[in-house]
């Protein structure tokens, strides 16, 4: 099982605190959730990574059932169906725990993405993870129900980007 460390740091850091890198907290700030357990209502701050062809529902199941949030790129699955059942069967193999995210490529590489987006929303997955792109369409799409958006960033320049936009936590992304 992979560990995201990165998430952790990076989700608790400056997106959530409404201030530049080196300003003082803004004492009139709204408290928000920042904690990788709280966000994703989890066990332990942890997100077994996203594996392009090597993630599958197993290892979700595990993962989630052992306390901790899984992540499976979306483009693992060839189809539309095979996703919408992967998803299904996490869930009836994870009852009553949280943390099933979904990793997104969210550039025009991906031409399934608008239908593996509307997929992922109408099947009440818990998180995205956004890669190589604008999150706005996920973010857009993820108001009002309840699912977080997490995004890729390489540098503080996107990551206030991303953060302007409305995400919910940042993966920092290094070599
Ligand atoms: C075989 C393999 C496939 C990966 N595929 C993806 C992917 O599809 N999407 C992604 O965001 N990260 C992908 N990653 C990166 C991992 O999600 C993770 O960020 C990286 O392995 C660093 O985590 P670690 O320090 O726990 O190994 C992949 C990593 C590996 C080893």
């Amino acid at each position: 099982m992979q560990e995201k460390k990165k998430a952790e740091t990076k989700i608790e850091s400056m997106m959530d605190r409404n201030e530049e890198p080196n300003d003082k907290p803004n004492p009139n700030a709204e408290p928000q959730k920042t904690s990788l357990k709280e966000i994703l209502e989890i066990d332990y701050p942890i997100i077994m990574a996203p594996m392009f062809l090597v993630t599958n529902v197993e290892m979700l199941v595990e993962a989630i059932n052992g306390g901790i949030a899984g992540c499976v790129p979306a483009l693992n699955y060839r189809t539309l169906p095979e996703l919408e059942e992967a998803i299904k069967k996490v869930r009836s193999l994870t009852p009553g725990k949280k943390g099933l995210g979904i990793n997104l490529i969210v550039n025009k590489s991906n031409i399934k993405f608008p239908a593996q987006l509307e997929c992922c929303v109408k099947n009440k997955i818990d998180f995205f993870l956004t890669s190589l792109g604008s999150p706005q369409s996920v973010i857009d799409a993820c108001k009002g129900t309840g699912i977080k958006v997490f995004c890729d960033v390489v540098d503080v320049g996107y990551a206030k980007k991303c953060e302007g936009m409305g995400c919910d936590g940042l993966i920092a992304v290094n070599s």
